[in-house]
């Protein structure tokens, strides 16, 4: 059955929040889905500062450095959107760092801490920004909390763009490295990426959905990445691993 949405789409600002004319719980839930995402943000403009020293291709640093310093806006903008409810920065990383630890934070986790050179840069952009633009684009473009909904629409433009570098970058890697290499590399990410959606049918989820936060189940935009880079490597002949059912996905 489908979930009943409690609030439309742009109906909640801060304003409605400080005043309690909002459901508590509300708050809690916005609070929690907004520090998961400014903690992504923050993390992939740290990965891409980390590829700014590992990658060693020059044609490379300009979109490199371009990608850094869009992804630290994002993390400004959602942790501008946490103050407005009363939560630092420090509070908000505060609250994840146990998800922080958990299979849906590997990729970042590992772009920010551990990636080194091209073909990670690469991977790690269609780990974070490819699914990003669908978790952002598809979910929070619609959300009853309007400054969420406009701060999507700022980073989705910059997304798309990164979208479009990492798809140019797979077929590049393709030629220049061979589809052995780009197979073997997307075995090691495509776990790591799926699991960045997050586990399916949460409690968590739920409320978010039934307070008009996110419009879809994780299961749902997991299997839309899957479609759209599944078409991507068919195109290039670089073979798709299959991943176990059940969530954190590892290769079969
Ligand atoms: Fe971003
Ligand atoms: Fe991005």
């Amino acid at each position: 059955m489908p979930i009943r949405r409690e609030y439309p789409a742009r109906s909640v600002d801060a304003a409605d929040i400080a005043a309690g004319r909002i459901d508590a719980h509300y708050r809690k839930i916005l609070a929690r889905l907004l520090s998961a995402h400014a903690l992504a943000e923050k993390l992939t403009a740290l990965g891409y500062q980390r590829a700014l020293e590992t990658v060693q291709n020059p044609a490379l640093r300009e979109v490199l450095d371009k990608n850094y310093r869009e992804e630290k806006t994002h993390a400004r903008i959602v942790y501008r959107a946490l103050e407005e409810i009363g939560i630092t920065e420090q509070q908000a990383d505060r609250s994840m760092i146990s998800a922080a630890k958990s299979p849906s934070f590997e990729a970042p986790m590992y772009f920010a801490q551990r990636a080194s050179g091209e073909m990670d840069v690469l991977m790690a952009s269609l780990a974070l920004d490819a699914t990003g633009s669908i978790m952002i684009g598809v979910n929070y473009g619609e959300s009853s909390y309007a400054p969420h909904a406009r701060a999507a629409e700022v980073i989705l433009e910059d997304e798309a763009g990164h979208e479009v570098f990492a798809n140019e970058q797979l077929g590049d890697a393709v030629q220049r490295f061979g589809v052995k290499k780009v197979s073997a590399a997307l075995r090691e990410w495509l776990p790591r990426a799926v699991n960045f959606f997050g586990p399916p049918g949460t409690g968590f989820t739920y409320d978010c959905i039934r307070y008009g936060l996110k419009a879809r189940d994780n299961a749902e935009l997991r299997e839309l990445y899957l479609a759209t880079l599944g078409a991507r490597c068919e195109q290039l002949g670089i073979a798709m691993p299959e991943l176990t059912r059940d969530y954190p996905h590892a290769v079969a």
